[in-house]
């Protein structure tokens, strides 16, 4: 029988790790993750995403929020593609950890991206989520790079990136929120920089993903 994860395999893969779980984003586990974030991703008065999506009023914020993962699922092919999974620590869901690309097959890079429940910050899960995907796809779809970003008062996400090995590669002027400029440091990472967590990764449905994405066709 064909089943959903059949139709779009970033839906049947899995990435483990100790007491983490990586796994494709389900229409249920939206509801749940847009609660979450509605509860708090940050301090309100500083949004760290150089697209204030925390923002949405309460009243629109799940949809909104289910839309833009949507859009994702509706837009993904090798030639661009966001990779959003959910965070399972200890089997609860506590966040997302992403990547997105263009021109994969040609690039072989892509910029991570993440966010934990406020309730979940301070425990290193952000730390091994983000080792967790930049060894998936350094060792898995075959990455020569990974680059992220930060706004330069992010101080929890800059020093994840450093922890794992990211560099600084120069810092660019940006909107954040509607007319304030904020400053952002770009990151590089490398394999041969990259501190790897402590569990091994286990990882299942990455044939069919790596299909989906263009590698491995004829
Ligand atoms: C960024 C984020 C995912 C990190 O997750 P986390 O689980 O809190 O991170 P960890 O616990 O693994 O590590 C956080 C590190 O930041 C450090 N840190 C946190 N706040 C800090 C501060 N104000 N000043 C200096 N260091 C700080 C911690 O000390 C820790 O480093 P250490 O282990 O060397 O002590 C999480 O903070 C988050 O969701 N933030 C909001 C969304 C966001 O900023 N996303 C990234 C957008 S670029």
């Amino acid at each position: 029988m064909t089943t959903i994860s059949d139709v779009l395999p970033v839906l049947g893969l899995r990435v483990s790790a100790g007491p983490i779980e990586l796994k494709g984003i389900t229409d249920d586990d939206l509801v749940t993750l847009a609660d979450l974030a509605a509860r708090g991703v940050h301090p309100p008065e500083r949004t760290p995403f150089t697209y204030p999506w925390t923002d949405a009023p309460a009243d629109e914020f799940a949809l909104k929020f289910a839309q833009y993962h949507w859009r994702t699922r509706a837009d993904f092919g090798p030639d661009a593609w966001v990779l959003n999974l959910g965070v399972w620590h200890e089997g609860v869901l506590v966040g997302v950890q992403g990547i997105n690309t263009t021109k994969y097959l040609v690039t072989r890079t892509g910029e991570t991206g993440s966010w934990l429940g406020i309730e979940h910050h301070g425990h290193g899960i952000g730390t091994a989520m983000r080792r967790m995907m930049c060894a998936f796809v350094f060792d898995h779809l075959d990455a020569v790079q990974i680059t992220s970003g930060a706004f330069t008062d992010n101080p929890a996400s800059l020093a994840v990136s450093r922890k794992v090995g990211y560099r600084e590669n120069g810092v660019v002027r940006r909107e954040r929120r509607p007319g304030e400029v904020a400053t952002t440091v770009e990151l590089l990472l490398t394999p041969d920089a990259f501190v790897r967590g402590e569990h091994p990764l286990e990882v299942s449905g990455v044939e069919a993903f790596r299909r989906s994405i263009g590698l491995d066709s004829d």
